[in-house]
This record gives C-alpha cells, structure tokens and sequence, in this order.
C-alpha cells in the first residue's frame, strides 16, 4: 500500500447545531421531509449492508453481476493509467472487481464521509490489490473536492460513482452532481456512473421492503439517531416505514409515517405530527436509457457505454463531455 495509505484526513460532519438546524427545517416544511443522508451513521451503514443482501435488493446483485461479466471490457475502454476517484465508496467490494482489470492504475482515490468504514475498506483493497496507491478523501462528495496530488500522471480521471446513489438525488441535483463531476475528471476524463433501470413496480416495491423488515430497520433508525445526537423524543412503535413506487416519476418514495397523533421534541421545537402523516426521507429514481442520457446532457455529458447485467436489471453508464 502506498506511503499515503493511512493519511485519512479529518472527518467532516455537520457540526451538532447545524444538524439541528436541518432537521429543525426539515419538519417545519410542508410536507415534512429530512435528507437521505441521515440514514448513514454506524448502525444505519450496518443495516445498508444487510440490505444488500436480502433476497429482494436486486440492485447489488445485479451490478455485481454486471462487473463479473463486463469488468474487463469496461477497463479496455478506460484504458490505462487511469486514476479512479470513487464517489461513495463504502465497502468497496464490487470497486475491486473493476481495479483488478484496470491495467497500470494510477490511484485510487475513495471519497466517504466516515472514517473508520473508509478505513476498512483500504486495509481490504490493500490486500487485494498490492502495489494500489489509495488516496483516501474523508469528506462529502457533494462538496467541491480538492484531489490529491496523484503519485504520477494519470492519462484519464474517472469518477466512479456505483450503486444508483445517483438515483437518490432529484434530477436537478443529480445534474448538478454529475456536472460537479465533469469538472472534476477534466477534458480528458470520464464518469462511470451505475443507474438502476424502470422496471416493474412489484420487483421494485419489493426491493424497498424486503420480508425480513430490513429496510423499515434501515429507514426508522434515522429517528433512533435523530433521539441520540439531538436529544429528541421520538418514540420508535409510533412511526413506520413506506415505500411507494411513483410510475410517474420513475422513482420509490419512502416515508416514515406517523401511527398516531403526536408531538416531537426536537431541540426547543414541539413538532405536531397527525395520525398517517408521512414524513418524505428518501427518492430512489428509476430509469430508461432516454432519461439518463437527457440527464447528463443537462450536464453537458454524452453516454460513450452502456453495460447491463444479464437480466438487464441495472446498467452501469460511461460518461464523457459532450462536443
Ligand atoms: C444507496 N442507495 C442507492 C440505496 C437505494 O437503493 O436507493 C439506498 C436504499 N434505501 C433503501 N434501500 C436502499
């Protein structure tokens, strides 16, 4: 592993009374709703895992799927010396299935905004790919990003942004993202984003609510947090998990949905709730090839590939700058 391996730099949470502030915001609005992002502390990363799992979450299935078959032809068209910097990067696992095809990477630079997964998914990578220089990034990627001073010229910057976390970012953040992005990976770069494809609403309906109740622990943990770093009140058999798939915005919404009339502690806020009011937590966007490519041109972006796993479930698009 590279000397640089370990520099991990400091991590770059919202300070505890910008939290409140967000979330205080959050439920004033009507309809009430808090950022997706709120799901990601330790328990809540743990539960994002076991959600990868269940039989119903197709996504990671297929993406996997996906690499095993297509790595070493996306790698073909990345060519070498590429720098690989990985939006996300949480574990890691199906990134290593595309390194171990790239020929002579440059480095690879993880971007997540907890230290310690970040951690352990460079001690694994180290292991499985020697000799990988891993240039660590603890902040958020929807900030601007310095990158770091590669260890020797890369001949292209991809961004690789996996999973369809893209998906959950409404469009004109999402195009905002992806422009970001563009920046980034400059002129001669590129962006190999995974998207995940409409398809029909019990397939996606189920994958949001897996039998094993999974994904309700994932969404209702948000409020188990919100009582340990906020102090609030919220009393956890009161509320529950919903997601619904909206055809016509191509995406699942989840709520969390009140059971009952009640009220919240949250910091000097008392927050009414109505019996079956729902609170929006999170979209997960659904696409054709249409959408995504009038995505990225928004972007000033055109789609160079398309892969798809073998039941065409997810694809995984490469992304240049459009002339
Ligand atoms: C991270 N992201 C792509 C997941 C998704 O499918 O939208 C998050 C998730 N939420 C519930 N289940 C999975």
């Amino acid at each position: 592993m590279s000397v640089q391996a370990y520099a991990v730099r400091d991590e770059q949470r919202p300070p505890d009374n910008m939290l409140l502030q967000v979330v205080q915001r959050g439920l004033r609005s009507q309809p009430k709703r808090l950022p997706s992002w709120l799901f990601y502390d330790e328990q809540g990363s743990a539960l994002f895992e076991q959600i990868c799992e269940q039989p119903e979450y197709y996504l990671t299935r297929a993406e996997i799927a996906l690499l095993n078959q297509h790595a070493g032809e996306i790698a073909q068209v990345l060519g070498p010396d590429v720098r690989l910097v990985e939006y996300g990067s949480g574990d890691a696992i199906k990134t290593r299935l595309l390194l171990e095809h790239l020929v002579t990477p440059v480095a690879w630079v993880p971007i997540e905004l907890s230290a310690d997964p970040l951690r352990r998914s460079m001690e694994r990578m180290a292991e499985q790919v020697p000799h990988l220089p891993i240039q660590p990034l603890t902040v958020d990627f929807t900030r601007p990003l310095r990158l770091p001073v590669p260890p020797r010229a890369p001949r292209r910057t991809v961004v690789y942004f996996p999973g369809s976390t893209i998906g959950n970012f409404e469009d004109r953040e999402a195009a905002q993202l992806l422009r970001k992005m563009r920046g980034e990976m400059g002129d001669n770069g590129g962006i190999l984003v995974g998207a995940d494809l409409k398809k029909d609403r019990a397939t996606i309906e189920a994958a949001y609510n897996d039998s094993a109740g999974i994904t309700a622990a994932f969404t209702l943990n948000m409020l188990t947090r919100l009582n340990r770093e906020l102090g609030c009140n919220f009393e956890l058999n009161a509320f529950r998990h919903r997601a619904h798939y909206n055809a016509m915005a191509g995406r699942i919404e989840t709520h969390i949905l009140s059971q009952r009339e009640q009220r919240v502690r949250v910091g000097r806020l008392q927050v009414q709730f109505h019996e079956d009011e729902a609170m929006l937590v999170e979209y997960s966007c659904k696409y054709s090839l249409e959408d995504f490519a009038a995505l990225a041109a928004i972007a000033g972006l055109a789609v160079q590939h398309v892969w798809f796993d073998p039941e065409r479930m997810f694809s995984l698009q490469y992304l240049t700058r459009a002339v």
